[in-house]
Parts: C-alpha cells; sequence; structure tokens
C-alpha cells in the first residue's frame, strides 16, 4: 500500500507538467513518414508513448533518445520480426492500425490484460470498410493481426462514437487510400491528428465534426516539434489548487486546444479561477500557461456534447464536485466504461470508500453529492493511471488514501508521486 497524506498547507508557485500524451504519440508516428529527421521536444517518456516508440522501432524506424528530446529518422516501414506490444495504450494499437492496414506486410498486435479487454472493433469495421484486412479475437479484441490489402479504398465514414483514436486511424489509413476519405462525429473530438497532418502538408477539409482528408504522396515533417504540457495530467493540479484554500500554481506551456479545454470550462463554470497568460501557437496547437487560485467551487451539470473535450478529466472532475456545493451531474458517460478500466463503476466503487454516498450511477450519468464528509481509507486503482491520480487527489485535499497500485501513474505521468512530494514539502514547485 502507498499512503497519500493529507495536505496542510495551500499550493504556491509554478509546476513543471509533462509533455502531451496525444500529442507525444502523433508526433513519432508521423515523423517516421516525413523524408527527413524531425526533432521532438518535451516528448512524454512515459509508458504508454514508450509503447509507440517500442513498436516504431520494430517496423524499422530509427528512434534515438536524449533525455525528453527524441530524434526520430524515418525509414521505409517493413514487417516487424515478432508481435507488437501496445502496452496498456489504446492510441498506440488504433492509430496503428490504421496506419499499417495499407502496407504490403504482416502485423500482429497484442497488449497488457487491460488493453486486451478494449474494443477494437470501431476501428475494424470503417478499416475493413477501406478494403483492410484486419483479424481480432472474437473481431474485437487482442490480439489482431493485420494482412496486407490490396488497395484502400477512400470511404465516408459515419462514426458512432466520438473518439480521435478512431478517427485517427481512419485518417492514418485514408493518407494511403485511392481517394479522399471522411470522418463524420456526433461530436468533435481532439483534433490533434488534423493539427499535425496538416502541419506537415497533408491536405484535409474540416468543419465541426467532420474531416475529410486527402491521399498524400509525400509528407514534410518541420525539423522539429515540441510538444507542450499535457492539460490532462495539468488537471490535477487544476483541480487541487482550486479546492486548497489560498492555493496559487502556474502551470507552464500547457496545450489549451480548445478540443480539449473542457476541464477548463467546467471548472470555471463550478466558480474556479483559471487565467491564460503567453499564449502561443506551433504547428495548430495552442498553449499557455496556466494560473489557478483557490475558489468556492458550485456543483455543475453537463451532457454528451461536452464529454469528448474533457473524457480523461472526468475522474478528477468528480474530486472537484465532491467538494463543491450541490449536487453535480455529469451525463453520457458510456465512453468511459471502455477506458483503462470501467471509470464510472471505479469511481463509485472506489471514491465512495473516502466520501460515502456521495457518487452514485445511474445508467451512464454520474451523480455527486458535493460536501459529505470524507474519510481516510484504502482504495485500489484498478491498475489505471487516472484513478489512481485522481485518488490521490483526493485524499491530499481530504484525510489521506491508501492506494493498492501506484505505479500504474508510469502510463501517463511518471513523476506524478514526486511532484506531489514536492507540494507537500513546500518547495518551489
Ligand atoms: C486519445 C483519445 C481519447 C483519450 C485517450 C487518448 C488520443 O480516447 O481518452 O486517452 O490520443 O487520441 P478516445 O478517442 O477513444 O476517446
Amino acid at each position: 500500500m502507498f499512503e497519500v497524506r493529507p495536505l496542510q498547507n495551500p499550493l504556491k508557485g509554478t509546476l513543471k507538467v509533462p509533455g502531451d500524451k496525444s500529442i507525444s504519440h502523433r508526433a513519432v508516428i508521423f515523423s517516421a513518414l516525413a523524408e527527413k529527421p524531425v526533432e521532438i521536444s518535451n516528448f512524454l517518456a512515459a509508458q504508454d508513448c514508450l509503447s509507440t516508440v517500442a513498436c516504431m522501432k520494430a517496423l524499422g524506424v530509427s528512434i534515438e533518445r536524449s533525455g525528453e528530446n527524441f530524434l526520430i529518422t524515418p525509414r521505409p516501414l517493413r514487417e516487424p520480426e515478432n508481435f507488437l506490444d501496445a502496452g496498456n495504450s489504446g492510441t498506440t494499437v488504433r492509430l496503428l492500425t490504421g496506419l499499417l492496414a495499407a502496407k504490403n506486410f504482416f502485423v500482429t498486435f497484442t497488449g497488457d490484460e487491460s488493453l486486451r479487454k478494449r474494443p477494437m472493433a470501431r476501428v475494424i469495421k470503417p478499416i475493413s470498410l477501406m478494403g483492410g484486412k484486419i483479424f481480432a479475437h472474437n473481431k474485437n479484441f487482442l490480439p489482431l493481426a493485420i494482412l496486407p490489402a490490396e488497395k484502400l479504398r477512400g470511404i465516408i465514414y459515419q462514426s458512432p462514437v466520438a473518439s480521435a483514436q478512431v478517427k485517427s486511424a481512419i485518417l492514418l489509413a485514408g493518407l494511403f487510400a485511392d481517394a479522399p476519405t471522411t470522418v463524420v462525429e456526433p461530436y468533435r473530438s481532439r483534433d490533434h491528428t488534423e493539427n499535425m497532418l496538416a502541419a506537415f502538408g497533408v491536405k484535409l477539409e474540416r468543419d465541426e465534426t467532420s474531416v475529410k482528408i486527402f491521399p498524400a504522396k509525400k509528407i514534410s515533417a518541420p525539423e522539429k516539434i515540441f510538444v507542450p504540457a499535457d492539460i490532462s495530467s495539468a488537471a490535477y493540479w487544476l483541480v487541487l489548487a482550486s479546492i486548497l484554500p489560498n492555493s496559487q500554481v502556474t502551470l507552464e506551456n500547457v496545450g489549451v486546444n480548445p478540443s480539449r479545454t473542457g476541464i477548463i470550462d467546467i471548472l470555471r463554470r463550478m466558480g474556479a479561477e483559471i487565467f491564460f497568460r503567453n499564449e502561443k501557437t506551433q504547428a495548430g496547437e495552442l498553449r499557455a500557461d496556466l494560473i489557478v487560485r483557490s475558489a468556492e467551487l458550485r456543483a455543475v451539470e453537463f451532457g454528451s456534447d461536452f464529454i469528448p473535450r474533457l473524457i480523461d478529466e472526468i475522474p478528477v472532475l468528480a474530486v472537484a464536485a465532491a467538494f463543491a456545493e450541490g449536487i453535480s451531474i455529469f451525463r453520457g458517460l458510456s465512453e468511459l466504461r471502455v477506458k483503462e478500466s470501467d471509470r464510472l463503476a471505479a469511481i463509485v466503487a472506489e471514491f465512495n470508500k473516502i466520501s460515502p454516498g456521495s457518487f452514485v450511477a445511474e445508467e451512464n450519468n454520474l451523480i455527486i453529492h458535493g460536501r459529505r464528509p470524507k474519510n481516510f481509507s484504502a482504495c485500489k486503482t484498478l491498475g489505471d493511471h487516472r484513478l489512481a491520480m485522481a485518488l490521490a487527489i483526493f485524499g491530499a485535499a481530504a484525510k489521506g488514501v491508501a492506494l493498492d497500485d501506484h505505479r500504474c501513474v508510469e502510463i501517463s505521468y511518471p513523476d506524478f508521486f514526486e511532484a506531489l512530494a514536492c507540494v507537500r514539502a513546500e518547495q518551489n514547485l
């Protein structure tokens, strides 16, 4: 058991949050398709992105690391000698399935216990419609095999889910199709793929919920890519600083792409004080320093239209709601059930140990009763990084928590507990 003790003091200072996970995956994958080497700085060297790095190396790409800088030297992709292991990373397997569908070699994917339970039919179906030959356990689960396809066809695909992984897989396959491919989503998901491919010279047409990609003969990457800090990792500190009285924290260079800032919009609706400074745009990605001050939070309600913009932040937002005045309702959380764990069930099972009766799931909605009494408790993280970090923030802001497996934060934020220890030691964050 790993114990997180309650924080006695406000949060003050400046905190460096690690690089964006979604952008790091894409930077490696897309750079490997370019013609010249690309240097990626502030890359997220956490397990998920390292799974992508390992897969790309097994496909023949040269990748050299020096701290948080990665140099990608493209080579023609070749058949890997063994299974590709995507570890815990849905982004790795889904994006690479799209990319590899058009190759004239054979690839098999597997992953860890959690990833082997996650649905893959959502990418297999559209890519099969394009002519890809993909086979999976029960047509939906890893292990998954990609066979050489004759030629991919451009399609118009109406996706039943708003998922950037699904959209990106189809767009990557579309790069190598015989005609343009269009993906239409129920709501717009994060658009890092579109932004980066456009910066790499690929022709795309976009409106609110659809993207059309034109096949590309040549991909010209910039020499350098800077990965902004991950707003999904910044979210833990946005919430903690909001609920710990008298706090003020600056988070530098955080990616504030509007398709990711749902957490800021909802926290502001709850009364949070969050400000942007030094806004900059590079390769279509907006970033800013975020300043957050503690505030009295009040309950909030939102629905499915908001979910894609804060999908990974729901667990920590549920913590914020537990400290807010009133009853919050988060609606339309079905996608939470197919993440690294069933996060909706996990929030109810584990968060209620800290604050009994606060969290109720009704179908795919989460109802949170704010300001109920909180206990010290032992909780399970289910090996899910975002649950582990949200539980740690919950415990730190309440009466403490003991976690059964805290190392799962390696997936997206390896230094999370060191950052929490710094906050506690009242050092310069
Ligand atoms: C991601 C998209 C989201 C998100 C995941 C990363 C991406 O998944 O939950 O952590 O990098 O495209 P879905 O697209 O399946 O919602």
